[in-house]
């Protein structure tokens, strides 16, 4: 069976990819901040053989280094960078801190490390793994809010930081096409999240099950978009 490696798997998006992964039988290696207190994802690992749980901050790139070597050797047909971070909210929290004077540039950096620099590490550290894989594939969840072209104002290092990732897995499918690679990069839709919160439309469900088909239906010539879960293409 084919392997998937998604970090953020603890909770959320991420947690609702490795179920689905989990139950159409693959190898799943999933990654979290905190395994001891991930009880839905333990939930899961005590049901599947299949699936491993690894200790990850994205955040930590010595960390990724350290897993990248355990897990030297072993084929990773597709790396999910899914774990992500809103930072401040300036609606419901009513914290300013990525507006318009107000930005506190301390938090920026932490959410462009998170979101940006992150996915490129985690590609960099586990490519031996991807391209020894029968379907070497990288995906990353970005976000519509990351589209130059729909920006409304407000909300900058989110923004910023998710329009920086569409250009990163842009250029990854750029530069890695030649090592037989593909990348997509998806909008999962406002969905219930901790992040999405509870107002949002939709339920992850049907989002992650649209994101896995556009993934497994990855040919060179659609390597490289930018998509939203239903298989429509969003504007960079
Ligand atoms: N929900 C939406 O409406 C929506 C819309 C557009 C895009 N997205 C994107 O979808 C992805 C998943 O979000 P979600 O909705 O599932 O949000 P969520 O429920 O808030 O989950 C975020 C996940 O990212 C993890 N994470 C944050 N910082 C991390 C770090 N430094 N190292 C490792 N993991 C870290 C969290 O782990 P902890 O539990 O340890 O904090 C959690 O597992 C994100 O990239 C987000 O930007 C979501």
């Amino acid at each position: 069976m084919p392997s998937v490696l998604v970090t953020g798997a603890n909770r959320g998006l991420g947690l609702e990819f490795v179920r689905q992964y989990c139950v159409d039988g693959w190898n799943v290696i999933a990654t979290c901040r905190d395994p001891a207190g991930a009880s839905d994802l333990n939930a899961l690992d005590a049901k599947y053989p299949s699936l491993n749980v690894h200790a990850l901050d994205v955040a930590d790139f010595t960390a990724i280094d350290r897993l990248a070597a355990e897990l030297k050797g072993r084929p990773i047909d597709v790396l999910l960078n899914n774990a992500g971070a809103f930072g401040p909210k300036p609606a419901g929290d009513n914290d300013p801190r990525q507006t318009f004077g107000h930005m506190d540039y301390d938090v920026w950096a932490e959410i462009l490390r998170i979101n940006t620099m992150a996915p490129m590490k985690m590609a960099e550290a586990f490519i031996d793994n991807i391209v020894t894989s029968t379907q070497k594939k990288i995906a990353a969840i970005s976000s519509i809010e990351g589209s130059i072209s729909r920006a409304k104002g407000s909300i900058y290092a989110y923004k910023t930081s998710k329009a920086a990732l569409n250009m990163v897995m842009r250029n990854l499918g750029m530069d890695l096409a030649k090592r037989g690679v593909m990348t997509a990069t998806f909008c999962p839709g406002w969905i219930k999240t901790r992040m999405g919160g509870p107002s949002a439309p939709l339920e992850a469900e049907p989002s992650i099950a649209g994101i896995r088909r556009i993934i497994a239906d990855l040919t060179p010539q659609t390597s490289g978009q930018f998509w939203l879960w239903n298989g429509e293409l969003n504007p960079y």
